[in-house]
């Protein structure tokens, strides 16, 4: 009898991600085995158990999947399961918290799509601000464009708490890069005459931007909302938008809209859990190779 495609879902939180557990079954993976409430010193006897019980076959067969809400104790929880591997007794490992690294994933490669199709450039040298840029979709939105050569400031309510994360995001996620700033709210004013990108990652139903503010950015070109919760997260950004233009926008400056970016969100996704059921060699997946699937999803659309 063949073995069962086996994946370990571990979490922080008291619950897996129904999404997530959809998304693992509909990729083939025919058994999503949860374990709650992981701490990241488990996860090393978590990941050896799994690899021992089964020959070199039978552990192709199985690959482990770590969610929960925080994106640096998901990342480290990569890091510490790839490295709890024993060769040849090694299996893939995919990491995306909250859904937060292929949903920033989707989101930056959509605008970026946006910004090569109508303005002809990229994210390189670009202003790009993150409202509500404190969780784990802005961070990694941050992360992304930051590496793109990007000039990132992440927006939030308090200066201090966007300045702590910045600095996380600068040093952990990207490794030492500095062109990511944390600043308050109150600064918006200020910072909306430079900016080319933004993007809205705050919790669900919040404006981030009003209709005024979008008429205050006049170098704008790409703007996208994440939030599919009424009302928009950015004015004049409906959910279904995909490049369209932002009414009242004096650059011509087009969204994206929530449904737009899931769509997206969820080809990246499902390619990254088919690829750790297929691959012969084990893959360790966090935001970059989201961000490669969602590129690769947009390229093939061309
Ligand atoms: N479209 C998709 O495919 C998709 C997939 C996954 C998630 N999402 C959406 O992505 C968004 C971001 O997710 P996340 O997990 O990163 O968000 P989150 O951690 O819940 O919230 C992000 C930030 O929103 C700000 N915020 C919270 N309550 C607020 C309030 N009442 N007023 C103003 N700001 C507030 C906070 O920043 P400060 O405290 O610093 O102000 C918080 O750090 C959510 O709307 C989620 O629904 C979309």
């Amino acid at each position: 009898m063949e073995k069962p495609y086996i994946l370990h879902m571990l979490s922080t939180e008291k619950n897996l991600s129904p999404f997530d557990v959809n998304m693992a079954q509909d990729a083939g993976w025919q058994v999503t085995m949860p374990y709650l409430h992981v701490k990241e010193d488990e996860v090393q006897g978590l990941v050896q158990d799994a690899i021992f019980s089964r020959g070199p076959a039978g552990v192709k067969r199985e690959a482990v999947f770590i969610g929960g809400r925080d994106a640096e104790c998901a990342v480290k929880m990569l890091k510490i399961a790839k490295e709890s591997m024993v060769p040849p007794f090694e299996i893939s490992v995919l990491a995306d918290p909250s859904g937060a690294f292929t949903t920033a994933a989707a989101m930056v490669a959509a605008a970026e799509r946006e910004l090569d199709n109508k303005f002809d450039t990229g994210l390189s040298g670009k202003v790009v601000l993150i409202l509500a840029g404190t969780g784990p979709v802005g961070q990694i939105a941050a992360v992304l464009c930051a590496k793109a050569g990007a000039t990132v400031t992440i927006m939030g309510r308090q200066k201090e708490k966007s300045e702590r994360v910045a600095k996380i995001v600068n040093e952990f996620f990207g490794e030492g890069q500095t062109n990511i700033a944390g600043e308050g709210n109150d600064k918006l004013p200020q910072l909306l005459p430079e900016a080319d990108v933004i993007f809205a990652t705050g919790a669900a139903g919040i404006q981030l931007l009003t209709a005024e503010q979008v008429a205050a950015a006049p170098k704008l070109k790409v703007a996208a909302d994440v939030n599919a919760v009424p009302p928009e997260g950015i004015a004049g950004i409906d959910a279904m938008a995909d490049g369209a233009p932002i009414a009242g926008s004096p650059s011509g400056a087009v969204g994206i809209g929530a449904l737009a970016i899931g769509n997206i969100k969820y080809q990246a996704h499902h390619r990254l859990l088919k690829l750790m059921r297929e691959t012969d060699k084990p893959v360790y997946l966090h935001f970059d190779q989201a961000f490669e699937m969602a590129r690769e999803f947009i390229k093939s659309k061309k």
